[in-house]
């Protein structure tokens, strides 16, 4: 008798076909995005367009433009937001410090956080407030390696303004419950400041269910685009109701096709929504080469990128773990994005472990062709719609291997 066959679904992603377009994932196993992803085919011949319009002196600024209202559709699509909501910016740190300089905070007033496990990008800003404005930081500390959100929002209270924290961390990787903090400062009108540049990009992301006031993001990690480009979603109800700490001339609405060296009276109008923290002129290239990693992704849909990644690392984790190396969080389980660390979590080394096993199976893997870092002294693998099954097992064999050279020796 025959076997029955699983029926071939011709609508799923071809992932085989995808990883073809990634000229760095040929020769090597990439699993550094959560430093940076790897740009794909299309970016490059896109940005290589724009240098040469450029290097020509052909730049058709009409087409620049027409390009950013493209991408700014593209951002607000892959995290159901509205265009209007989002805003050009710099980086990550842009961002939040957008947020940080325009959102009212009074003396006495507080914010809350987790220092343990925020980038010091999303430290700072909190911090000059304090030294400022005189606002209070809380900080709550880490429940084994995961933001405490019920911590946090116990600690909230009537003088409570603004939570920030990171969807997924950069270590040890987890995921952060954004939709139980989002209800609760919906509920209390406290604005809700996310980090997403550790998600966006893989975890599907919807912003209105989330209930998210703000997110800021950059383009060189899960974006697959180059540093020097990021975007800001501001809520547009929240945004309406913000005065911009800095302004220009793409701040300010003088009407529909006015050119951009028009200068209006003294008194205007702020663009709607998040466009009012538009500045002048923008990273053209950086728009360049995002665009068409934003046309992949959207078009392969933020759920099937999700369910990919996170199933390779998934997959990782699990052979990691019964190789018997310390993997964060243990065995796979919710908690797991596409980050996937195993080490000892220490505070401060980064370029180096600080043990030396780690470091010993970090160069190991480095020089068999595996690209990874290490962050807060553990080895950190961030995987993308690049890799493979075939990527996730070379890894365990060599791990196997290494492991199988120190007990000979
Ligand atoms: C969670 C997180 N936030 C922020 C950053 C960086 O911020 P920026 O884009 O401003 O350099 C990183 C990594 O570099 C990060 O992992």
């Amino acid at each position: 008798m025959s076997q029955a066959r699983a029926p071939v679904d011709r609508d799923a992603p071809d992932f085989a076909a995808i990883r073809a377009r990634f000229p760095g994932a040929q020769d090597k196993v990439y699993m550094n995005a959560a430093a940076r992803g790897l740009p794909c085919r299309e970016s490059r011949a896109s940005l290589d367009a724009y240098l040469d319009k450029l290097t020509d002196g052909r730049v058709d600024k009409a087409a620049n433009f027409g390009m950013i209202e493209r991408v700014r559709e593209k951002y607000a699509r892959l995290i159901n937001a509205d265009s209007d909501e989002i805003a050009f910016t710099k980086n990550v740190s842009d961002g939040l410090n957008m947020i940080a300089a325009s959102v009212p905070l009074a003396e006495g007033d507080n914010i809350v956080l987790c220092r343990n496990l925020e980038h010091p990008n999303n430290i700072y800003p909190w911090l000059n407030l304090g030294q400022t404005k005189g606002v209070e930081i809380r900080d709550i500390p880490d429940r084994d390696g995961f933001i405490d959100v019920d911590g946090i929002i116990a600690a909230m209270d009537d003088r409570t303004r603004l939570v920030t924290v990171a969807t997924v961390t950069f270590a040890p990787g987890f995921r952060t419950d954004v939709a139980k903090l989002g209800a609760a400062c919906r509920e209390r009108g406290v604005f809700l400041l996310v980090d997403g540049v550790q998600s966006v990009g893989i975890v599907a992301t919807d912003v209105k269910a989330l209930k998210v006031d703000a997110l800021a993001v950059s383009t060189q990690k899960a974006l697959l685009g180059l540093y020097g480009m990021g975007f800001i979603y501001c809520r547009r109800e929240w945004a309406e109701k913000i005065t911009p700490a800095a302004l220009a001339r793409f701040s300010v609405d003088l009407g529909e096709g006015t050119h951009e060296a028009t200068m209006g009276g003294d008194s205007y109008a702020l663009m709607p929504g998040a466009r009012r923290f538009d500045l002048g002129n923008y990273n053209f290239p950086a728009a360049a080469m995002v665009e068409p990693a934003l046309d992949l992704l959207l078009e392969v849909g933020p759920a099937a990128v999700e369910s990919y990644v996170c199933g390779l690392a998934h997959r990782l984790a699990a052979g990691l773990h019964q190789l018997g190396l310390p993997v964060s969080g243990g065995p796979p389980g919710p908690h797991l994005a596409h980050i996937v660390t195993a080490g000892q979590y220490t505070q401060d080394t980064h370029d180096g472990a600080g043990d030396a096993d780690t470091d010993a199976l970090y160069n190991y893997l480095t020089e068999n062709n595996v690209v990874l870092t290490v962050r807060r002294g553990m080895l950190r693998f961030a995987l993308h719609v690049y890799n493979s099954e075939e990527d996730v097992d070379r890894v365990l064999d060599l791990v196997r291997g290494w492991q199988d050279a120190q007990k000979a020796a």
